[in-house]
């Protein structure tokens, strides 16, 4: 990596220091390499010149057998591994060394892995990125799944309204050292009003004006979804299935750019 990671990661339960404002809006933009081959997101990665940030998901990372990171790297590339970490801490903990030794810049698990995992994972963290010299990424956690709505919740004993979850399980996040959360954009004011604007928040569900919802139900526009308080965006389908993804990438950094503009 050309410059540092995205801020020190700190002890478990302390704050980590405010930094984002020293982010560039060009990097705010995570696009979302959801491919079943390397060679696919290569071409595309190769093609967006304007974007820094990928991310690297279940699918590309099995696909390419861990190698999409490492390439990603080569291509001066900075990596969110979105993994999703969720079992007994030791064994995430374990998993977390991996991925720091990987070099990726944010990666992630599950609240509902508990206190005690996530606490675990961010001195793993911590400990592996201290051994090896070299800046911690940001560990951040996956709340409640947006895909799961209110029978769903109900059905695995989970209060039914997803914005109850979500607050509890953000401010457990912090609680436990971690730097920050996944989020639908919906949820952006409930966790800045619950954790504060040094949280990290990182959202998927954007669609810039007049694009293709997809799957994805509750969205929000990038502009809107940055001047709401989200430090960055994933955005996967609008740019990587454009018929011109570069532009379309310049188009969605343009409404980062109004959007940091407009707070
Ligand atoms: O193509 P699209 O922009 O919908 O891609 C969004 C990316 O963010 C996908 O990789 C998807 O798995 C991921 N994601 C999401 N919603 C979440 C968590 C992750 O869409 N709550």
């Amino acid at each position: 990596m050309s410059e540092p990671n995205i801020r020190p990661h700190t002890a478990a339960g302390s704050r980590p220091p405010v930094g984002l404002l020293q982010v560039p809006p060009g990097h705010r933009l995570i696009v979302a390499l959801d491919y079943p081959t390397w060679a696919e997101a290569e071409a595309l990665v190769r093609q967006l010149t304007n974007v820094t940030f990928f991310k690297v998901g279940l699918e590309m990372f099995l696909s390419s057998r861990g190698q999409a990171v490492e390439a990603l790297r080569a291509l001066g590339k900075k990596v969110f591994l979105d993994l999703k970490f969720h079992d007994i801490p030791n064994t995430v903990a374990q998993a977390c060394r991996q991925a720091v030794g990987l070099g990726v810049d944010i990666l992630n698990v599950h609240t509902l892995g508990g206190r005690q995992m996530m606490t675990q994972a961010g001195a793993a963290v911590a400990d592996e990125a201290k051994n090896r010299g070299i800046p911690a990424p940001a560990l951040i956690a996956v709340t409640i799944l947006t895909s799961m709505g209110e029978t769903d919740l109900e059905e695995v004993g989970l209060a039914p309204m997803p914005a109850d979850n979500v607050d509890r399980l953000a401010r457990l996040t912090q609680a436990s050292g971690l730097q920050g959360v996944v989020a639908s954009p919906q949820e952006i004011s409930l966790i800045r009003q619950a954790c504060g604007r040094d949280f990290l928040i990182v959202c998927p569900g954007v669609r810039p004006q007049g694009a293709a919802l997809g799957d994805q139900k509750r969205v929000m526009t990038p502009q809107a979804a940055i001047a709401a308080g989200a430090d960055y965006l994933v955005v996967g389908r609008p740019i990587t299935r454009a018929a011109d993804p570069l532009a379309a990438a310049e188009a969605v950094l343009q409404e980062i750019r109004e959007g940091l503009n407009s707070k």
